[in-house]
């Protein structure tokens, strides 16, 4: 219903034209409001209806038919880099900082949630600062079977000129990348950094000395057929040639890169950036 675009980014005390019921509740919380409440404890969020109707197409829920737009697309900013490592965990016994846990489904438009979407996770340290040498807070992973992700960091530090945040690419297996990034409710600089939008924040909350935190992407595909397959690995698919930037390359897809052999583990359209050796999640090397 909405026209939001990355580049005019929502600012907390903007007035909500077509803005939906769950950015909403979300700009409420931002703002320290008291917002009902589930019996969970938690904001209203899709994730909830996903939970009750596991294992079955789920119909459109309020938070759809309330024209509840896609999540929007951020600058991806200076720190990515490709090539992060498989893992669901970025906490290693050293990791100074406090404990959080983010968990959430992706969904497409009509809210079934979706499986084998690589979700690549990067995030500043404690200190505020990136890893631009190794993969300290960063990582890649795919939702579940129930559309399902999990992941174990550190509630980032914060840096000069920005609140804090955590950088995501979100792509469906043979569907555009979204890239974005998620907030946490409550921060002072959330009134005062021009890419903060209330539609990327996330739900978070006190647990067991660390945080939790939840957040429910619902990307711009049409999802229609429920949940995907997993990616397949079929032995005999033919050869496709040398690798291409702007190409659909489907799972089980051969091509060649830099004198070398690989095998596309799910479907995409690849891009540049995204050459088989730096994107482990989509290639692997071998036949
Ligand atoms: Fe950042």
């Amino acid at each position: 219903m909405t026209s939001d675009t990355s580049d005019t980014p929502t600012t907390p005390d903007e007035p909500g034209h077509g803005i939906s019921r769950k950015t909403l509740l979300r700009a409420a919380v931002a703002a320290g409001a008291a917002v009902p409440l589930l019996a969970t404890g938690s904001i209203a969020l899709a994730r909830d209806t996903a939970r009750s109707s596991a294992g079955r197409t789920l119909p459109p829920t309020p938070f759809c038919d309330d024209g509840d737009d896609p999540t929007p697309d951020q600058m991806e900013g200076p720190y990515f880099k490709p090539n992060s490592p498989l893992r669901t965990n970025l906490v290693t016994p050293g990791t100074a900082g406090t404990r959080l846990t983010v968990t959430g489904y992706v969904f497409g438009r009509n809210c079934v949630p979706l499986s084998g979407v690589l979700l690549d996770f990067w995030q500043a340290d404690n200190a505020g600062a990136y890893d631009m040498a190794g993969y300290a807070f960063r990582g890649h992973q795919f939702t579940d079977a129930t559309g399902a992700f999990t992941l174990r960091t550190i509630v980032p530090g914060l840096y000069p000129g920005r609140t804090r945040h955590i950088h995501v690419k979100a792509q469906a297996p043979g569907e555009p990348v979204l890239t974005t990034q998620l907030y946490f409710p409550g921060e002072p600089r959330n009134s005062t950094d021009a890419l903060f939008d209330p539609a990327l924040l996330m739900n978070v909350r006190d647990a067991g000395g660390g945080r939790e935190g939840s957040f429910d992407f619902v990307l711009n595909v049409d999802g229609d057929e429920g949940p995907t397959d997993p990616p397949t690995d079929p032995p005999t698919d033919p050869p496709g040639g040398t690798w291409t930037a702007g190409r659909s390359y489907a799972a089980g897809d051969r091509v060649t890169y830099g004198g070398g052999a690989y095998r596309c583990l799910q479907a995409h359209t690849s891009m540049t950036g995204w050459e088989p050796p730096n994107v482990p999640a989509l290639w692997r090397a071998g036949t």
